[in-house]
């Protein structure tokens, strides 16, 4: 028997532009795992997206690659596809046709207001705002209300987007009539993870990340090399812990409360040394780390399920699309091309203009 969920739907989800990081985790993948149980849950792998500022070839033959570390990121860390939906973007067509109707109920000049894509042009040095690029939100908006999601969890970053998901949602209800349920940001409260560097959030581009897929080597090389206080030149010298991005990470990452208080007050009076304090650090996030390697490294060794979780996804999607794309055709009117001609059509009638 086919079980009918009632729990109110979530979509969210990410560009496939890498490996996730500890950044990704502490950002959004740990709130992922625990809302995953109280919503209906889409995690969509938005590979149109990236097309905004990339879509020479050069890069889309790079997406595959971008999109199984996804897959195998969500899945080590602990989304469940027995619950959730993990799919492709672009493998559900209708996410095309309804992106070409929602860009008809929004203005340019809202869509100029929108801060974060100007700073995306300007990050990808695009000096001249292609249309494709101003559309990014309405292309995510597509995503949310494709499933007639209702929960949207994103960073701040994101949140005007949402917004403007919830306006086309209202304008498309009014004007057509009631489809789409009005989605609601949920906005994570944590504060982004500061980089290995210490002075940046941890990104991809700014080689700041420890990736959740780095092995132990890795992990102890880039811990031991981490910056810290950088007035502290000696064991001996009290040191400072807030900011700190050592002590960021022990907070985050280390279970024993008790051992980082210790280096903490240690730290602050000079009794400890970095490289004992990195040590620590190296071992809390290895353990940390060490389950998520281990699943990663098993749906490697067994292909087929990463394979098979993300085919079921991508129906599952797909068969959601086209209920929501059927009942947008009916609604809009825009269903009558192949009975233009039918017999009991009367092909002069009601048109008076
Ligand atoms: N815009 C998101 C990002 O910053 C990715 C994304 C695409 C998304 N479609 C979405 C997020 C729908 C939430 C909902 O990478």
């Amino acid at each position: 028997m086919k079980m009918t969920n009632t729990k109110p739907r979530l979509l969210t989800g990410d560009r496939p532009t890498g490996r996730l990081h500890l950044g990704h985790y502490v950002g959004s993948l740990a709130n992922r795992v625990r809302l995953q149980h109280q919503y209906e849950s889409f995690f969509i792998i938005a590979d149109l997206h990236t097309l905004t500022t990339k879509p020479e070839p050069q890069y889309i033959k790079d997406i595959p690659i971008f999109v199984r570390e996804t897959v195998l990121d969500y899945l080590a860390v602990g989304i469940d596809p027995q619950i959730s939906t993990i799919f492709v973007q672009s493998a559900i067509p209708e996410t095309y046709q309804l992106n070409l109707l929602l860009e008809m109920l929004v203005t340019v000049p809202r869509l100029e207001r929108i801060p974060s894509l100007k700073e995306m042009a300007r990050d990808a040095h695009i000096d001249s705002m292609p249309f494709g690029l101003l559309g990014y939100p309405v292309l995510q908006a597509v995503d949310i209300l494709l499933p007639r999601a209702e929960v949207v969890p994103v960073g701040k970053d994101n949140q005007s987007h949402v917004e403007l998901a919830r306006e086309l949602a209202r304008r498309f209800n009014n004007l057509y009539g009631e489809v789409f349920p009005e989605p609601e940001a949920i906005i994570g409260d944590v504060p982004t993870l500061v980089g290995t560097d210490g002075q940046n959030k941890m990104s991809k581009s700014l080689g700041n990340a420890i990736y959740l897929s780095d092995d132990a080597t890795t992990v102890e090389e880039k811990v031991m090399g981490m910056y810290t206080d950088p007035k502290r030149l000696r064991a001996t010298d009290p040191g400072t812990v807030e900011g700190n991005p050592v002590f960021t990470y022990h907070d985050a990452f280390n279970p024993s409360r008790a051992e980082v208080d210790d280096l903490k007050e240690r730290y602050r009076v000079g009794k400890v040394g970095d490289v004992e304090v990195k040590k620590k650090l190296v071992k809390a996030l290895n353990d940390f780390l060490e389950p998520f390697r281990e699943k990663r490294a098993y749906y490697l060794a067994h292909p087929t399920y990463p394979r098979d979780v993300l085919a079921n996804g991508i129906r599952r999607m797909q068969a959601e699309a086209k209920e929501t794309m059927d009942i947008v055709r009916s609604i809009t009117g825009l269903e009558y091309s192949f009975d233009l001609f039918a017999d009991e059509v009367d092909l002069f009638g009601e048109y008076d203009g």
